[in-house]
């Protein structure tokens, strides 16, 4: 029997164009609901191609979402160490999505610095996050939601397969080399990722659909994505059908494209 983490939950889409609006939703409606309990929204958003259609919508704004932006602070989940005007840099592609389109006062936006030397932006990184969250030593800081994808090896964020920052459990970021391209990356490392209130994957297209159904069927190598399982968070898979095409919701599981489900109902028994 497979164990699915009981935090997890599925959404399906008919394709990647209507995965990017249920995400923009669910970012819109994530970031009001905390705006409204706590009166700031924390975000940390991914690179890869996967999300640039959930950047350019949330830049078209057809939230009227002027409000939430200027109570939200932006961060990165992982990021190059290259120029920001580098193709590659995560942040330089945001910029151009959706950062410089919506209502975001400067000081919230925090990319991370990739020119630096490796593991002096992870410093400086984790520097900015404890300046933030004012979190205590020990503790690691809860970002309302963290936008995460899957490469077809499994990683994700910028945490490799069998790559020892998997075992980190102190630093908050790291410096790791790796990846396409294969370049110095910073990271958030697995007990930040864990500790977020809400993860959501974004993930698309018939090239995933073996990882992810071997990151559901608890492959026992552990790969990177497996790991997310939030201590007191909530994960969302964000599917298209064909990434999700290997999950047993296609055979006889009363599905609706509006609806979250249970990871553990899709699964074969
Ligand atoms: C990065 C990432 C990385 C990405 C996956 C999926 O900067 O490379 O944050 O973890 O999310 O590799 O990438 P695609 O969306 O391009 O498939």
């Amino acid at each position: 029997m497979m164990r699915i983490p009981l935090q997890w939950t599925i959404a399906v889409t008919e394709d990647e164009a209507a995965m990017a609006h249920k995400a923009a939703d669910v970012f819109m409606e994530t970031a009001r609901d905390r705006i409204k309990k706590s009166g700031h929204f924390s975000v940390a958003v991914s690179g890869g191609s996967t999300p640039r259609p959930m950047h350019r919508l949330l830049a078209e704004d057809p939230h009227d979402s002027s409000r939430v932006w200027e109570k939200t602070h932006l961060f990165w989940v992982d990021e190059r160490c290259v120029p920001q005007d580098d193709p590659a840099s995560n942040y330089g592609m945001a910029r151009g999505d959706f950062v410089e389109a919506v209502a975001i006062p400067e000081r919230q936006v925090h990319p991370m610095k990739g020119i630096v030397e490796p593991d002096r932006g992870a410093t400086d990184y984790e520097k900015t996050l404890r300046s933030f969250f004012c979190a205590k030593q020990d503790a690691f800081p809860r970002f309302d939601l963290i936008c995460l994808g899957i490469g077809t090896d499994g990683h994700t964020a910028s945490l490799f397969p069998d790559h020892p920052a998997l075992n980190e459990t102190r630093r908050w970021v790291v410096a790791v080399k790796g990846g396409h391209p294969d370049v110095w990356r910073l990271t958030l490392t697995l007990p930040v990722l864990n500790a977020a209130r809400k993860v959501m994957f974004l993930v698309s297209g018939g090239n995933k659909r073996d990882v992810v159904t071997k990151v559901f069927q608890n492959d026992p190598s552990g790969l990177p994505a497996r790991r997310i399982q939030p201590g007191a968070g909530a994960v969302t898979w964000m599917l298209d059908e064909d990434a999700a095409s290997g999950l047993l919701w296609t055979r006889g599981i009363e599905y609706d494209h509006r609806d979250e489900i249970p990871a553990h109902r899709c699964m074969r028994r």
